[in-house]
C-alpha cells in the first residue's frame, strides 16, 4: 500500500516540459555533446505545447520510458520460494531523476536488473521505451540492453587489464561501430566525466571515484535512453560520492533520465523523487522538493583525495 505522506508523491511536483532523448554526438574527438532539439524537444517529438500538460507536470501524450505494471519476481531456493518482487508498478518518465531506496533484501536490485534487462521477471509486464521487454529472450534482452540502457554497478565492473579508454570502448564493440568511431565516442565520453587525461590508465591507477567515472563514461558510450545505477556511491567516500552525484546530476539536466538506488537518505536527496521498497513492494513514493546541486555542496567540502 502507498502511505499517504505529507510531501506529494512523486509527479506531483511541479515540473517543466518534458525533457526529450539527449542525442550524444561526437564532434570530430573534440568533445561529447548532450543537446535536444531547439524547442528543448528532440528532433521527431512535437513542440511542446502547455495547452496540454497534465496536473503531474507531464503531457497528456507523453510516453513514460519505463512502464512496469504487477511485476514479480520469485527464486526457488532449494525447497523454498523467495518471493524478492512482490506485484510492482512505477511509471518514470523522460528526464526524471529518481532514487531507489529500502531495506537490504527489500528488492531493489532485483528491480533494478530487471530494469537494465539483466533478467526476466516471473509474472507482470515491463514496456521499456514503448517496448515490451516482459518476457524477451535473453538475446533478445542483450540487444535492447546494449541499446537503451547503461548500468553502473557499485563495485564499477571495469575489466582489470583494460585502459580507461578500452573499457568505455566495450560496449560499442558489440554495436558493431568502427574502430575510429568507438575511440573517438569513448574519447568523448571520458572528456564528459573530466577523465579525459586518463584514458590511458588502467582500473587499479584510478581512485575509486575516477573508476566510477570511467563506468559512468562507459554507460553514457551508446546514447542510452536511460542510465540505470545500482548503489553507484556505495564503495565512495563523501566527497567523491558528491561528485558523482553532481555528474549524474548534469546528465540528467541534459536530458538523460536517471534511475539509482542507494542505501543514504543524503544522496536521494540530490534526485527528484525517492521511491522506497520494503519487502519487495513500493511502499512510498515521494517527491523531493528543491535537490541541492552537488556542484554547490562541493564547494563547501574538503578535499580529501586529488581528484584530477
Ligand atoms: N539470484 C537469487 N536467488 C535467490 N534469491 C535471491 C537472488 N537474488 C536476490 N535474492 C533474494 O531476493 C531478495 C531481494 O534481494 P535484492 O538483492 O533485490 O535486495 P536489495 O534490496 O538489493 O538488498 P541490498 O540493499 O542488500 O543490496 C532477498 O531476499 C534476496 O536474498
Ligand atoms: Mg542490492
Amino acid at each position: 500500500m502507498i502511505e499517504q505522506m505529507s510531501t506529494p508523491p512523486a509527479g506531483d511536483h511541479p515540473k517543466s516540459a518534458p525533457m526529450s532523448t539527449p542525442v550524444i554526438s561526437s564532434d570530430g574527438g573534440q568533445g561529447l555533446t548532450l543537446r535536444r532539439g531547439a524547442d528543448g524537444g528532440s528532433p521527431d517529438t512535437p513542440p511542446h505545447d502547455p495547452s496540454l500538460t497534465l496536473s503531474n507536470g507531464h503531457r497528456g501524450d507523453e510516453q513514460p520510458i519505463i512502464a512496469v505494471t504487477g511485476l514479480a519476481k520469485r527464486y526457488v531456493m532449494g525447497g523454498t520460494v523467495v518471493h524478492a518482487l512482490r506485484g510492482v508498478s512505477l511509471t518514470v518518465f523522460r528526464g526524471e531523476f529518481v532514487a531507489v531506496m529500502g531495506p537490504s533484501g527489500s528488492g531493489k536490485s532485483t528491480f533494478m536488473n530487471l530494469m537494465g534487462c539483466l533478467d526476466r521477471p516471473t509474472t507482470g509486464t515491463y514496456i521499456l521505451d514503448g517496448l515490451d521487454v516482459s518476457q524477451m529472450s535473453p538475446d533478445e534482452l542483450a540487444a535492447v540492453r546494449n541499446l537503451k540502457i547503461g548500468f553502473i554497478f557499485q563495485g564499477f565492473n571495469l575489466l582489470p587489464r583494460a585502459t580507461a579508454l578500452a573499457n568505455v570502448q566495450l560496449p560499442m564493440v558489440y554495436a558493431g561501430m568502427s574502430s575510429g568511431e568507438r575511440r573517438e565516442r569513448a574519447l568523448a565520453a571520458l572528456d564528459a566525466v573530466g577523465l579525459a587525461e586518463r584514458a590511458h590508465h588502467k582500473p587499479s591507477e584510478l581512485s575509486g571515484g575516477q573508476q566510477q567515472r570511467v563506468a559512468i563514461a562507459r554507460a553514457l558510450v551508446n546514447d542510452p535512453a536511460i542510465i540505470l545505477a545500482d548503489e553507484p556511491t556505495g564503495n565512495l567516500d563523501s566527497r567523491t560520492s558528491i561528485e558523482v552525484m553532481a555528474i549524474l546530476q548534469e546528465l540528467n539536466r541534459s536530458g538523460i533520465t536517471v534511475m539509482l538506488v542507494t542505501h543514504e537518505a543524503d544522496i536521494a536527496a540530490y534526485s527528484q523523487r525517492n521511491v522506497h521498497f520494503r519487502d519487495g513492494e513500493v511502499v512510498k513514493d515521494l517527491a523531493v522538493g528543491t535537490p541541492p546541486d552537488a556542484r554547490d555542496v562541493l564547494q563547501t567540502m574538503p578535499h580529501i583525495e586529488d581528484t584530477v
